[in-house]
């Protein structure tokens, strides 16, 4: 059975270069077998975690929007690659409100101790996309961070991120090839059930 593979975009430029990024490792992961779907979050509704808490006794998120259906569809990949720009030094806010509204998640793993993610023992793994403007050492901590903990509330394994450095200009990563080749390498890896994940994320971060 061909690999679910999930690519969500949360730049709000379209074909910004952490969107571009993406494309390019879908297409990877496509050429390897897998089954992509693309989604951009800002094509589509989603509001703001307004922690009402009813999650905690229901395991479900109460509003009603295109989040319902982003949810489905994490629930369903056996991989997903999230590709976001540095904003402040982290994910942008579209990211953030789709990690936020994801707390469903966290109270079904942690109160209410029962998964979402039924279908057996499922190998799932995630990477991330980050491109920022300029280069700073601590520049994809915070990014890091989050994701970490996003990825552990999803039950999937934290395997690469492609954090790309010095790229502001709108479409400026199409002059970084060696940015475009590793995104395609990754999302080819990334779609492999053959190797097993490893202990740590891998790291790949360009200038
Ligand atoms: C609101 C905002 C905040 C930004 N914050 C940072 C930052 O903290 N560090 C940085 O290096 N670049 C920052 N940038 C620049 C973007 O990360 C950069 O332009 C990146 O290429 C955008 O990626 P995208 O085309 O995928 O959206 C910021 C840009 C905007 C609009």
């Amino acid at each position: 059975m061909a690999i679910k593979m999930l690519g969500i975009s949360a730049s709000p430029r379209l074909k910004g270069n952490s969107d571009l990024l993406l494309r390019e490792a879908l297409s990877g992961a496509e050429s390897a077998g897998a089954q992509v779907e693309y989604i951009r979050l800002c094509d589509l509704n989603i509001s703001a975690c307004v922690e009402c808490n009813s999650c905690y006794e229901t395991g479900q998120c109460r509003i009603e929007d295109d989040y319902q259906m982003v949810l489905a569809k994490l629930l369903e990949a056996d991989r997903l690659i999230f590709a976001t720009p540095i904003f402040f030094m982290n994910v942008c806010a579209q990211a953030k409100i789709l990690i936020d509204r994801c707390q469903c998640l966290w109270a079904n793993k942690y109160v209410l101790k029962k998964s979402l993610i039924t279908s057996g023992a499922r190998d799932r793994r995630a990477m991330v996309i980050a491109v920022g403007g300029t280069k700073g050492k601590k520049m994809f901590d915070s990014v890091r961070l989050t994701m970490k903990y996003y990825f552990d509330v999803l039950d999937m394994q934290y395997v690469a991120n492609l954090f790309i450095n010095k790229v502001d200009d709108y479409g400026g990563i199409k002059k970084h090839p060696l940015a475009m080749k590793e995104a395609c390498r990754l999302g080819e890896e990334l779609a492999s059930f053959a190797k097993p994940p490893p202990k740590k994320p891998i790291d790949v971060e360009l200038t």
